[in-house]
């Protein structure tokens, strides 16, 4: 059982740095291999909370490697402070690994997304503001600048010479900004330098061998199956591959070493940002959700957008990902209910359909199908088996393993380590 992959199965914040953690401490590495600090992972052990960012939620278990990949977009001045933070309660991150050719997100990528964001107005994405998507832009563009770049001045001069050429015709013509120099940001970007060098490393090489060598290596993905740019919904996603196979690429790692692909899928759904967002609540249940399930982002303090359950989403993520489990998280939230709506299909221009529509004009119209199942009252936050909770929770967690297409192996029920239901090992 060498790799396995976990992942988003929905819109992301599923509780992926939950999950991650509770594996931390079993396995030998833990790997991003897409997004950038437009995640936010929240881990809780003991009384302590961390938001991780950029960072693996691997690095809090301290036999576990935590490897940034080749995938991944890295904004300097952020790992900087996300280690200070950590170092500062007593994290040791010394051993952390990052891939020389990880692209930067440099300080005009961070102002392109924000200006972008502002011109498109009302069709605007709702990006984190961090120059995910610019940064990715200027990678496919070939203008990207990498890690290893850092270690040739007159290389990376070059570099950024090209990669502001364009820009800064848009910024000062079209966007009404000062354009930016090449030497100021050469400058900053030379000033990471020193303070990277020691975590920089082929960890292409790094990992295959380990793999090997039959370590256990651990894919955290960021985002969610949704917000995937080939199979989210396009073009309110990000702008990389958080679907399973983002890791074979973001890594290096070749497809037959994943042995195991762990959809973490929250118990009900939520979004931050643009897009449509079939099951969404607009009444007091979705307030409900939104305040019970503490459903705030974690990088960018926005209200989620809350709404029940879709199995037609869990069914498309079981799909593109080849799941072969599901985490299911938060399903303590939803104590209180009398019953509990799961969307099961959608109704589309009045016709039923039962999986995910790939047209855009389709699923803008979709409008959930809802079976009642019924609710429980009894506090579940305590229950360490699948037979300590009540027959109604029970019930409620097979019907989802039903419709959604994999077998649902463990169920969170509250945002500690200890607070899992675990029903078949991961490992
Ligand atoms: P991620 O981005 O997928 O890692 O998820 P976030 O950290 O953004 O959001 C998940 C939130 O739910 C965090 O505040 C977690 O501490 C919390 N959480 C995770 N699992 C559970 C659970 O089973 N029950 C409850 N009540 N909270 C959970
Ligand atoms: P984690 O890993 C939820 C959303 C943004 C926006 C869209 C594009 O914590 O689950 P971007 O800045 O990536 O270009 O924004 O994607 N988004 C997330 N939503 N959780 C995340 O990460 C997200 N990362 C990006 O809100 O709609
Ligand atoms: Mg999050």
């Amino acid at each position: 059982m060498p790799a396995l992959v976990l992942l988003g199965a929905q819109w992301g914040d599923e509780g992926k740095g939950k999950a991650t953690d509770l594996l931390g401490g079993s396995v030998d590495y833990v790997v991003r291999y897409q997004g950038g600090n437009n995640a936010g992972h929240t881990v809780v052990v003991g009384d302590q909370k961390y938001a991780l960012h950029l960072l693996p939620s691997g690095i809090l278990s301290p036999g576990c490697t935590p490897v940034i990949g080749n995938g991944v977009v890295v904004d300097p001045s952020v790992l900087f402070s996300e280690l200070n933070g950590l170092n500062d309660r007593g994290v040791d991150t010394s051993k952390l690994l990052i891939s020389g050719n990880a692209h930067i997100i440099t300080p005009y990528n961070v102002t392109v997304d924000k200006v972008t964001e502002r011109f498109l107005g009302k069709r605007k994405i709702g990006t984190t503001g961090r120059g995910i998507g610019p940064t990715y832009a200027d990678k496919i563009n070939r203008v990207g600048i990498r890690i290893q770049d850092l270690y040739d001045e007159s290389i990376l001069t070059q570099k950024v010479e090209a990669a502001l050429d364009g820009k800064n015709q848009l910024l000062t013509k079209v966007f009404n900004r000062r354009a930016i120099e090449v030497g100021q940001v050469v400058e900053e970007l030379l000033s990471y330098a020193d303070r990277l060098k020691p975590y920089v490393a082929d960890t292409v090489l790094v990992l295959n061998q380990a793999l090997e060598q039959d370590k256990v290596v651990l894919f955290e993905g960021g985002q969610g199956t949704l917000l995937d740019i080939d199979h989210g919904t396009y073009p309110f996603v990000t702008s990389s591959n958080p679907t399973a196979g983002g890791a074979c690429t973001g890594a290096g790692v070749g497809p037959t070493k994943i042995s195991r692909v762990i959809g973490i899928l929250k118990a009900y759904t939520t979004r931050v940002g643009s897009g449509p967002f079939p099951t969404e609540l607009f009444d007091e249940d979705g307030d409900a959700l939104r305040r019970i399930g503490g459903e705030r982002g974690v990088t960018t303090g926005r209200d989620r957008r809350c709404g029940w359950f879709d199995a037609v989403i869990a069914r498309y993520a079981t799909r593109v990902n080849g799941l072969t489990d599901f985490f299911l998280t938060k399903l303590d939230v939803l104590t209180g209910w009398e019953q509990i709506p799961v969307c099961v299909a959608y109704e589309i221009d009045g016709r039923r359909v039962e999986e995910l529509p790939y047209s855009q004009t389709d699923f803008h119209h979709a409008k959930p199908v809802y079976e009642y199942l019924p609710g429980w009252s009894e506090d579940i936050t305590k229950a360490k088996s699948f037979s300590d909770l009540p027959k109604n929770a029970q019930d409620y967690v097979k019907a989802l393993e039903e419709m959604s297409g994999a077998p649902i192996s463990a169920i969170g029920v509250g945002p500690g380590r200890d607070e899992t239901i675990e029903i078949n090992s991961f490992l």
